[in-house]
């Protein structure tokens, strides 16, 4: 059997096909399934693309990434996220997707143990087993606010664990690992000579009080620690696709370069161009107004689960998802599939874990446009109210 006949498609992706085939098919749909920002790319951005365009800036580059880029970034690496790095510590990649194929790639041996949280965005967690490791899970819980805690990654620690893999804010219930949780699961991976990757996509997506630490500034000589960073979700740049991952480790970096020789040999170069600017030129009051409208998306599906008792939600405070326990003795999936039918995407627990945690909830992505809240939250409340199985 090939590696690759046991890894899926994503679940979420095909919920997404079949609600497209009914917007094509003339139903009005509410694309809550998809993590995917509404914003236009920042105007800075854009005239650095075309102006990089104009001057021809479109020969090959260096497969881990244009310098000037890679000095951008450690730049913000060492300010806003407090990791002591220089530009040869930072690789560019095609998507943090992308980082994260490329770090298990690196670290990982066939039968390693690698410890993720559940729920977890899925591709995360494949990443790892594409590699060839076995993923354990740390069940998240309603009743903790979904924190992963150190003394629950303690007990599923074992000779054969390789790395502890964190995501915070995370992707799916927006919960914020706190500082002093982060510091413990930091020493527990020095305790036990473990790698520790942590993915930061969501690192600007915060509102109502949220703030976002970096693991690695919390231990800045350690070595064996990868964070993996987006441009998806901070600057809307989902479709342009860019992405990096910064490490101090030597052996870890080497092996990198020649993989991402291997696979994209750099990622193209008029993006890279435009994502200097991004990070440099980005004013941060455009950030913030996202993060407002995020926080206005959020509170107007906050509303619209009121006077119901199908779904309870975590209230978060980073990343665009309301993730909702779903009511003891329904089935989730029958669920998401009639809500589906009324056009209203969503994403069933299953696509993101195995634990109880993780069946009993569904996800309602809030990363769409105000407007199509304001109508499918109204939808969603009425479909809630009459909702029977
Ligand atoms: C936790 C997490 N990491 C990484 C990514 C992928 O980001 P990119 O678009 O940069 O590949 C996502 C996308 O949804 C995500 O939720």
């Amino acid at each position: 059997m090939n590696r690759l006949d046991n890894i899926s498609l994503g679940k979420i992706v095909v919920i997404r096909e079949k609600l497209m085939q009914a917007q094509k098919d003339g139903q009005k749909i509410y694309r809550f399934e998809s993590g995917d920002p509404s914003f236009d790319v920042h105007p800075n951005v854009k005239s650095a693309v075309i102006k990089a365009l104009e001057a021809n800036k479109t020969h090959y580059i260096p497969n881990n990434g244009i310098p000037e880029l890679r000095e951008a970034l450690a730049t913000k690496l060492n300010t806003q996220n407090k990791i002591p790095v220089k530009a040869s510590h930072v690789s560019i990649t095609n998507g943090a997707m992308h980082a994260l194929y490329v770090t298990y790639q690196c670290i990982i041996e066939e039968g390693d143990e690698v410890i993720v949280p559940d729920p977890m965005w899925t591709e995360a967690v494949e990443n790892a087993r594409l590699a060839g490791a076995k993923t354990i899970g740390i069940e998240l819980k309603p009743e903790t606010n979904y924190v992963y805690a150190a003394a629950e990654i303690e007990k599923a620690i074992t000779k054969k664990t390789k790395v502890i893999f964190l995501n915070s804010p995370q992707n799916p219930t927006g919960a914020i690992i706190p500082v002093e949780e982060l510091k413990k699961i930091a020493d527990l991976a020095v305790k036990n000579n473990l790698w520790i990757v942590s993915d930061e996509a969501y690192e600007h997506i915060l509102f109502d009080g949220g703030t976002h630490t970096s693991i690695a500034s919390l231990i800045p000589t350690y070595e064996k620690i990868v964070s993996v960073f987006s441009y998806s979700k901070s600057y809307a740049m989902s479709g342009m696709r860019v992405g990096y991952f910064v490490s101090t480790h030597q052996l870890f970096n080497d092996r990198a370069a020649k993989l991402l020789r291997c696979t994209v040999n750099g990622i193209n170069s008029v993006t890279q161009w435009g994502a200097i600017h991004a990070v440099k030129d980005t004013p941060q009051s455009w950030m913030d107004e996202m993060n407002a409208e995020y926080l206005k998306r959020r509170n107007l599906f906050l509303d619209s689960l009121k006077g119901q008792d199908i779904l309870t939600p975590y209230v978060p405070k980073a990343a665009f998802y309301l993730w909702c326990r779903v009511k003891e003795g329904l089935d989730v999936e029958k669920l998401s599939e009639d809500l589906a039918q009324k056009g209203i995407g969503n994403a069933p627990g299953s696509c993101f874990g195995e634990t109880k945690s993780s069946l009993q909830s569904i996800r309602l992505a809030f990363s769409c446009e105000t407007q199509m809240i304001v109508e499918g939250a109204r939808e969603l409340n009425i479909f809630l109210k009459n909702y029977k199985q």
